[in-house]
C-alpha cells in the first residue's frame, strides 16, 4: 500500500483526478465509485474538467436500504448531483435500496460486478475502518450484501439528515473481495476524524476487525491524505 501526504487540500485533490485520468488513458473503463463528504470536492474538481467518461461504466460501492432514488440522502441522488448529471456514463449502477428481495438484488448487482470486471474503485474510509459498507468484523471473502449498519457509522453520517432517526440502519454493500477485485484501488482518507482510523489501518495486521486492512494484500493500492506522519508514531 502506497500513502502520499499531501499538506494542501487542493494538491491532494488534484492529484486525485490526475489519477483517475491516467488510469482512463490507460484504458480504464469501469469504476467503481464512493460516496461521503470525503468524495465531493474531488467530483467537484472532475466537473471543472474535460474528462468524459460517456464510454465508461460506473458502479457504486454502496446504498441505504429503504431510501428512493429521489431522496436527497440517497447515494443515487448524491451521485446525480455531486458527479453523473455533469458527467454522464454510458451506464451508471447502483444497489436498489427499495430491492423486493435483498437476496436477488445482492445476486444482481454482484453478477454486474462480475459481467464488468472493475478497472479502478475510489474508496473513502470510515471511523471504524469500514470500506464501502463492510463494517468491522466483516469477512474479507464477502460478495455484495446486505449489513446493518453499525452505531458508530450512523452517528457519523446522521451529520446529513434532520436527526439520527432518519439515518437507515441497513445498506447493501459490495464484500470486500467484490472491492479487492478492482485492478487498482485509490482511497482517500482525509481530515482529523481520519487521523486514528488512517494508523490503525497503516499499523494493523490483516484483520477483519478493521476491513481496509484487506487492501495490504492488493498490488495496487494507493493512500492520499492530507495527515501528516506524527513523530514517532506512524
Ligand atoms: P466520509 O465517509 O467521506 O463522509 O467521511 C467515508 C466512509 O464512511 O467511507
Amino acid at each position: 500500500m502506497k500513502v502520499k501526504r499531501f499538506s494542501s487540500m487542493d494538491d491532494l485533490y488534484s492529484h486525485a483526478v490526475a489519477t483517475i485520468v491516467e488510469a482512463k488513458n490507460n484504458g480504464a473503463t469501469t469504476f467503481g465509485l464512493a460516496t461521503g463528504g470525503t468524495m465531493e470536492p474531488l467530483y467537484a474538481k472532475i466537473c471543472k474538467t474535460d474528462i468524459d467518461f460517456s464510454h465508461c461504466i460506473s458502479f457504486n460501492l454502496d446504498e441505504y436500504v429503504g431510501l428512493e432514488a429521489t431522496h436527497e440522502q440517497s447515494y443515487a441522488y448524491y451521485m446525480n448531483k455531486h458527479l453523473l448529471n455533469q458527467k454522464p456514463f454510458l451506464a451508471s449502477y447502483l444497489p436498489d435500496g427499495l430491492a423486493v428481495d435483498p437476496l436477488v438484488e445482492t445476486a444482481r448487482y454482484e453478477g454486474l460486478l462480475q459481467q464488468y470486471p472493475l478497472d479502478f474503485q475510489l474508496l473513502g474510509i470510515g471511523q471504524n475502518g469500514h470500506i464501502g459498507f463492510n463494517e468491522p468484523g466483516t469477512s474479507f471473502a464477502s460478495l455484495t450484501h446486505l449489513v446493518t449498519l453499525e452505531e458508530s457509522t450512523r452517528q457519523a453520517n446522521a451529520r446529513f439528515f434532520s436527526s439520527i432517526d432518519e439515518v437507515p440502519r441497513q445498506a447493501y454493500t459490495m464484500g470486500i473481495q467484490s472491492i479487492m477485485r478492482a485492478k487498482c484501488i485509490l482511497l482517500l482518507a482525509v481530515g482529523e476524524a481520519k487521523r486514528e482510523v488512517l494508523e490503525r489501518l497503516l499499523a494493523s495486521d490483516y484483520t477483519e476487525d478493521v476491513p481496509a486492512t484487506a487492501l495490504s494484500k492488493h498490488p495496487n493500492v494507493m493512500v492520499l491524505t492530507d495527515l501528516q506522519e506524527e513523530e514517532n508514531k506512524l
